[in-house]
């Protein structure tokens, strides 16, 4: 077996809703050998490393000393990604990070330094170009079917979070709510089809008020472009769902993954936990194995992820700058994202290199 085509070998840390999601993921992709799963929670990784008959690991310092383990993937909340993923990178390892890359724009700021002075290959879970909806949303509004954008509606709805023991999801200081945990993949989708936007102008609810519930409605500002207006809620009854719709000069795209057309009124469930994402339908490639593929090819000398630390940068800043935004009542210039990046602010950061107590 050649280098390249060599599996790269795989260890997942947290066991949770996306670290289930990963280890099915990578179990079924031929790029990837999963090794084994870590979580703070060892009841889950447990259970989750006998699922895939591979090895739990007792800590995070077993996972990194482990030879087998060429890259680490972070599927743990958002305020213990930088940490995690900085000292996977220290440790020679290659790191791929769930969305949002970090909770602050200073923590991702110094994951990129850390990064580029490791040469490591850091992806980051921006997973909507691989939904084949979102693919077909992209091509039509890229390729001019619809004409010129004008107006376009993202959205994404899910029950209120409350799968983890910790309850660090309804958390704002640890997971930035519905705009910056959910709306951060609708900011993504319009950078993908529409460039950046300029301003940001957002009124969210908080997670922290009405019982761990949050819905977030952003409008997402171009100068010479269409209006986009992002909705995001943790208010649903039950379940999830996502939709999208984009008009144009000469034509309409639209897709919602609840093709429901007729009124109906649903009482809330009594929330029981979420503990899967929804199936690909049959047939479809599961876009969390393509991404984890990407990441495959990234680190075996193909191209790079598109979603990198810098894109995922890109997206971080407008689903804070939403926050920043209904906080103020004011609308929220953007600075051009090359001129963040040159700023002298991230190279002290990382000297400061402070831990948060994230290794468990
Ligand atoms: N890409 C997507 O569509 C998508 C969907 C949901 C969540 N997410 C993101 O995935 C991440 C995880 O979310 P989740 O819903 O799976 O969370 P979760 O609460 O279900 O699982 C978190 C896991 O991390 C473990 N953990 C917590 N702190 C740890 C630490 N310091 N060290 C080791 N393990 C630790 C827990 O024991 C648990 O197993 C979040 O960043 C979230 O925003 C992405």
């Amino acid at each position: 077996m050649s280098e390249e085509s060599r599996p790269v070998g795989l260890a997942i840390i947290g066991a949770g809703l996306m670290g289930s999601q990963h280890a099915t993921s990578a179990s079924a992709c031929p790029e990837i050998t999963l090794v084994g799963i870590h979580a703070a929670e060892s009841t889950q990784s447990k259970a989750l490393a006998e699922h895939h008959g591979c090895h739990q690991f007792g800590s995070v310092a077993d996972v990194l000393r482990d030879d087998r383990v060429e890259a680490v993937l972070v599927a743990t909340p958002t305020d213990t990604h930088d940490e995690l993923a900085a000292l996977a990178m220290a440790s020679g390892k290659h790191a791929f990070v769930e969305k949002p890359v970090t909770r602050t724009l200073d923590d991702a700021l110094v994951l990129r330094s850390v990064a580029r002075s490791t040469g490591r290959v850091l992806g980051v879970g921006h997973v909507i170009r691989y939904f084949a909806e979102y693919r077909a949303i992209h091509a039509a509004v890229t390729g001019g079917d619809i004409g010129t954008p004008a107006v376009a509606t993202f959205g994404r709805r899910c029950q209120q979070p409350d799968w983890s023991p910790d309850g660090w999801h309804t958390d704002m200081a640890r997971s930035g709510g519905v705009a910056v945990d959910m709306l951060v993949h609708d900011v993504d989708l319009a950078r993908w089809c529409f460039g950046e936007p300029t301003a940001v102008h957002a009124r969210v609810v908080g997670s922290d008020r009405h019982g761990g519930l949050d819905y977030a409605l952003a409008t997402l500002v171009y100068e010479d472009g269409p209006i986009v207006h992002l909705h995001g809620s943790w208010a649903e009854p039950e379940g999830f769902s996502q939709s999208a719709e984009v008009c144009g000069s000469t034509g309409m795209v639209s897709y919602d993954s609840r093709g429901r057309d007729e009124l109906v009124v649903t009482p809330h469930a009594s929330n029981t936990g979420v503990t899967a994402l929804p199936p690909p339908p049959a047939g479809r490639e599961d876009p969390f194995q393509s991404q984890l593929r990407d990441f495959a090819g990234a680190i075996r000398g193909g191209p790079a992820m598109p979603s990198d630390i810098d894109w995922a940068i890109g997206s971080l800043r407008i689903a804070l700058a939403m926050l920043e935004s209904s906080d103020t009542r004011d609308v929220v210039e953007l600075e051009p994202l090359g001129a963040l990046f040159d700023r002298e602010a991230a190279a002290s950061l990382v000297a400061a290199g402070a831990t948060k107590g994230a290794v468990r």
